[in-house]
């Protein structure tokens, strides 16, 4: 529980605003997200800027609901971007795309010129073909393009397998052995003009040390580059940063952020600009999931708890096994703990994969509402429309004002652009 999600007289509250509202007047499941939560990690990064040549680039991917861009683009962040749609999701919330970084393995020709006719501020590089493929579409458009390499420093963020992606094995970023040759690569391609560096270790990451690991290696690579005459302007040392989805400590925003601003600074790197791309750590306990209980199911082995939302609506559980808290929103009346059973709390999809939390103790009937926490980040963003179900509504919490930010998906929008075959 934080500031944002809070009990009053023991109904669970976001804001001033209490969740069991929201279910009355949008239904279930739906994500809710607290504007004060988005507002109070963006400043715990901006507080540790203040006074260094830093800034907050909002790794859009983990929530990118044009509201929410919008409180981030209001408060001064800039973004980072994986795709030409995340690009058009900046432009649609009037947000400045001089502010964005363009990270991701993969970018197609199309959505370079896209990001070229909008002047980011850069690309985010992670091969030489990418390189060329830059070079040559900067060309024809007549423009210089802009150019960061993601580097892979080979650093252990010792975080799940699936979202670690600064060791050797992972697809992500430039080889360590290979970011020389690859810089005088890319400083002889006449339409790119080098100015950073970037690394992106992982997700979810509970301790600072990999990252000043990380860090010592890329002030390396700079001050190599340096030495032959290739000078970065700007350092980014990536996302990842994790947060309490359950007894996880990681360090606080603004900590982490002066640690590293002050190693930059220690090691003469103080005139440089330094980029952070954080996610999870903006948004990840700014949201929840509200979902009911539609039925419980004794049984020899487990007790099932089936509530109305799935691995369509939250993926993480499934996906990650990932843990994630889920509350009562208005505790049974004259409940006490003694009542509680454990139940695994699953979704009506059919797959056995189709959990969001194991285990759980919970005093609970059919018809009561639970949230499941620290849903803000990789949630709705994540979800699909398996079993042909519409994708949950959006709401956002301000005070006491609550606004649906994204209506539920309806049954008809699922099909409508497909075809029948002809007669
Ligand atoms: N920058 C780059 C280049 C990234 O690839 C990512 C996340 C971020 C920044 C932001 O990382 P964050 O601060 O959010 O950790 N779906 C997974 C997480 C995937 C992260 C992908 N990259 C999950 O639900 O845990």
């Amino acid at each position: 529980m934080t500031a944002f999600f809070h009990r009053r007289d023991g109904a669970l509250a976001v804001e001033q605003v209490p969740l069991a509202r929201i279910a009355e007047q949008f239904g279930t499941p739906t994500y809710v997200y607290s504007r004060a939560a988005l507002t109070a990690a963006y400043q715990a990064y901006a507080a540790a800027c203040a006074g260094h040549r830093a800034r907050v680039q909002y790794a859009m991917k983990a929530n990118s609901n044009l509201a929410v861009l919008q409180v981030f683009a209001q408060l001064g962040a800039g973004f980072d971007i994986v795709s030409g749609g995340e690009l058009q999701r900046v432009l649609a919330v009037g947000a400045d795309p001089r502010k964005v970084v363009f990270s991701g393995v993969g970018k197609s020709e199309a959505e370079m010129e896209l990001a070229l006719a909008h002047d980011v501020l850069c690309f985010n590089v992670e091969s030489i073909p990418e390189l060329d493929r830059l070079n040559a579409v900067a060309g024809r458009v007549g423009k210089r393009a802009r150019v960061s390499l993601r580097i892979n420093p080979d650093v252990d963020a010792r975080t799940h397998p699936y979202i670690s992606t600064g060791l050797k094995g992972n697809k992500f970023g430039i080889a360590f052995d290979d970011v020389l040759p690859t810089y005088r690569a890319a400083a002889a391609l006449p339409h790119l003009e080098i100015t950073g560096i970037d690394c992106h270790i992982g997700s979810q990451i509970t301790e600072v040390s990999p990252y000043l690991e990380a860090l010592d290696k890329v002030l390396d690579v700079v001050e190599a580059l340096e030495r032959e005459g290739i000078v970065l302007s700007h350092i980014d040392v990536g996302g990842g940063l994790g947060i309490t989805y359950d007894d996880e400590t990681p360090p606080d925003i603004t900590g982490f952020a002066r640690t590293l601003l002050e190693r930059v600074a220690q090691r003469g790197h103080g005139h440089r600009e330094v980029l952070f791309e954080p996610g999870r750590s903006l948004v990840g306990n700014a949201g929840v999931l509200l979902t009911r209980v539609e039925f419980l199911k004794p049984g020899e082995a487990k007790n099932f708890c089936i509530v109305d939302a799935a691995m369509n609506d939250l993926a993480r559980p499934a996906m990650y096994e990932a843990f994630h808290r889920i509350e009562p929103v208005v505790p049974p009346v004259g409940s006490n703990p003694g009542e509680a059973v454990t139940y695994d709390v699953v979704g009506p999809v059919c797959e056995s994969g189709d959990w969001l939390g194991r285990d759980r103790a919970l005093a609970v009937a059919p018809g009561d509402l639970l949230a499941v926490m620290s849903a803000g980040a990789y949630g709705f963003v994540m979800s699909s429309n398996y079993n042909t179900r519409p994708r949950a509504a959006e709401v956002m919490v301000d005070g006491d004002a609550v606004h649906l930010v994204r209506a539920r998906e309806r049954v008809e929008d699922l099909f409508r652009d497909e075809k029948l075959l002809p007669r």
